[in-house]
């Protein structure tokens, strides 16, 4: 996916969307080549690549350069950042600025967590020219009020006012909306009231489409195994095993070889 229009069109046909989170350019540069259809510059770089505690930790500076460096490997692929806590909570001068820094790195829209108190701000976003992304559901920037990581919606009242915010959240003109770890029947009922595509994570088969944390999918998030997790790799396996045969070479003095080594007559050919 090239453009934001491609989100609608994928709906329209009824074509899920598969998405991953991407915070560096050779990952980029891989996801370029790779069947996937859009990424996300997640908020979740605070921890899986700076090793904070939560995504509270994300500001405008880590954002905008980890966009920067996805842009430079990326091509011409769709990339989406996240707003970091708190910015689209200080104003619309500070929400623009937050804007204004991401999209001049170089995403293609920004994604916005929760709905309530700060749809005036997604309208004046989207209204400047911006496509946003929502996000509702278990939305990680407000993790300490939430108690933990836990599940949404799942009684009456809680899972009526998602809906009723996803509803808003349409009305103020995001072109699609993360459901984060709902039941899959709640996702399955919002995917079918919006018009626009819905992007699950841990909320069931039924979204428009689906996203994960790219060191997730792949295997190298050592120790992290929520209940809706497909694992693709076992990509942490692999790392170790390569660098201990790297490890072991180097100890018996089989690498370099003398074909990996510039010899005297050899010299003038590199
Ligand atoms: O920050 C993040 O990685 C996200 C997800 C939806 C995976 O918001």
């Amino acid at each position: 996916m090239k453009r934001v229009t491609d989100f609608a069109r994928f709906r329209a046909e009824g074509n899920p969307i598969s998405m991953v989170t991407c915070y560096d350019a050779w990952s980029a540069r891989i996801l370029n080549e790779a069947p996937i259809d859009a990424v996300l510059v997640g908020d979740s770089v605070a921890m899986v690549m700076h090793g904070h505690p939560d995504t509270v930790h994300a500001t405008v500076g880590m954002m905008a350069t980890h966009t920067a460096a996805v842009r430079r490997g990326i091509g011409e692929k769709f990339v989406v950042t996240d707003i970091p806590f708190p910015e689209h909570r200080k104003g619309l001068t500070a929400a623009m600025e937050a804007v204004d820094a991401i999209m001049k790195a170089g995403a293609n829209a920004v994604k916005i967590e929760g709905a309530q108190g700060h749809l005036d701000v997604v309208r004046h976003i989207v209204g400047s020219g911006v496509p946003v992304m929502g996000h509702l559901g278990l939305t990680p920037q407000s993790v300490h009020q939430m108690g933990g990581y836990r599940v949404q919606g799942r009684d009456s009242h809680a899972a009526h006012q998602i809906e009723l915010d996803a509803l808003a959240l349409q009305e103020a003109g995001v072109f699609a909306l993360v459901l984060e770890c709902v039941p899959a029947e709640l996702a399955a009922r919002i995917t079918e009231a919006l018009t626009i595509p819905t992007i699950g994570i841990g909320s069931g088969v039924h979204c428009g489409g689906q996203i994960l944390v790219l060191q997730d999918v792949l295997g190298l998030n050592l120790g992290f195994k929520p209940k809706f997790l497909r694992t693709y790799a076992d990509g942490a396996d692999q790392f170790k095993a390569a660098l201990g045969r790297f490890d072991e070479d180097i100890k018996a003095a089989r690498y370099p070889s003398p074909e990996e080594s510039f010899l005297n007559e050899k010299i003038s050919n590199h």
